[in-house]
């Protein structure tokens, strides 16, 4: 198959691949940019950039510097495009999406949250929009919304399907049923969903999917069943330029199929993780009531939840992987090696062409 480019709003990539945001520091600059001078698009994740044992101001300003850094080291080292990642569950969200539209980032990849306000809040800013969805019903709440609201529509779409990793869309009943709520079946109801809306605006709504692709053959069924792109995370992990701990790396090289697990994040949605010693200690302790300054998760029960998924995530990205959260995608366990960006987007183009 011959490799597609992949348009979205005002941008062009050569290879239709973008790695995914990774919340809590696992895709920052580095990464994002080495993905980006590959032809593809890589994403800073603007999650969990702040200190969460500081004051509440203290959160929210540290938040915004590091994130303002982030953006700006990233165009220091590539001349391609970067996408920013914002959940819609962080009390910070409407500032990160401000600040990454005044900083001039090329696209915002929203989700955990419908994007309502999205459109309005950045009317005066040339960026281009990637609502994050898992089902055809939220796309035609989107589109209808946007179009009545503020007569736009989303420059792309990103169908995250059951197998991704961090939280998910899903219910827990349809995460015990994957094969029923596949990529392969929501994919055609999208493009169908979209379809009206491309006639009205005369342009293109591309639909980029996510969730346990792995192999450039993965990435050719994706397109030839409409996508017109894919975005991939957990590979991008195991690259030199991640700028998680080594140890994180090499629990994700060492994860078999049974230890990736489905877990009830303090956020009141499923995710997905690698299964250690932290998360059999929650099956069993009775832990005690955490103490929480600042909710960074408008959407985080502090006063039930049985640990801070902040506090969590950072301790697996430094290194203490025994005792955070390792969130991951489904197909970890065919992860081998650590390889380089370059290496990993040149292994998949090659695998693409050859499908
Ligand atoms: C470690 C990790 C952290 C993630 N954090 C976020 C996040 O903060 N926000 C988000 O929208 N998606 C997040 N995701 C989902 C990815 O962006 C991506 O869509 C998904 O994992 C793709 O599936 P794959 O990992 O199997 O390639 C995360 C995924 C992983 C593996």
């Amino acid at each position: 198959m011959k490799v597609p480019s992949l348009k979205i709003g005002s941008i062009e990539i050569k290879v239709p691949l973008l790695q995914g945001g990774m919340g809590v520091k696992v895709s920052l600059s580095s990464l994002a940019a080495a993905v980006s001078n590959e032809g593809c698009m890589g994403t800073i994740s603007s999650i969990g950039l702040g200190d969460v044992e500081k004051s509440k101001t203290g959160y929210e300003v540290e938040s915004r510097e590091n994130f303002i850094r982030e953006i700006r080291t990233a165009r220091e080292m590539t001349k391609g495009p970067i996408a920013v990642n914002v959940m819609g569950v962080l009390s910070n969200s409407d500032d990160l999406v401000l600040t990454a539209a005044r900083e001039k980032v090329d696209c915002i990849a929203y989700g955990a949250g419908i994007p309502f306000n999205l459109p309005l809040l950045v009317k005066d800013y040339p960026v281009n929009l990637m609502p994050i969805i898992s089902s055809d019903r939220l796309a035609s709440i989107i589109l209808k919304n946007w179009d009545r609201k503020a007569n736009r529509v989303p420059d792309a779409f990103i169908l995250e399907g059951p197998k991704a990793g961090g939280h998910l869309g899903f219910s827990p009943e349809q995460l015990e049923n994957i094969d029923e709520n596949s990529l392969e079946l929501i994919l055609p109801k999208i493009l169908e969903t979209v379809k009206p809306f491309e006639d009205k605006y005369g342009r293109k709504i591309p639909v980029i999917v996510a969730g346990g692709i792995f192999s450039g053959a993965d990435i050719a069924a994706m397109l030839r069943l409409g996508a017109s792109g894919v975005q991939m995370a957990s590979r991008f992990v195991c690259t030199h330029e991640c700028g998680v701990s080594e140890n994180f790396k090499q629990a994700y090289i060492k994860a078999t199929e049974d230890d990736i697990v489905i877990i009830k994040s303090p956020v009141g949605m499923p995710g997905r993780a690698i299964k250690n010693d932290f998360l059999r200690a929650l099956e069993t302790e009775v832990r005690k009531p955490i103490k929480c300054d600042f909710r960074c998760l408008t959407a985080c029960q502090a006063q039930d939840a049985q640990y801070c998924i902040a506090l969590a995530l950072v301790k697996s990205y430094i290194g203490d992987v025994d005792n955070g959260l390792l969130f991951c995608g489904a197909s970890t366990h065919r992860i081998k090696e650590i390889v380089s960006v370059k290496e990993l987007v040149a292994e998949l183009v090659r695998d693409i062409e050859a499908a």
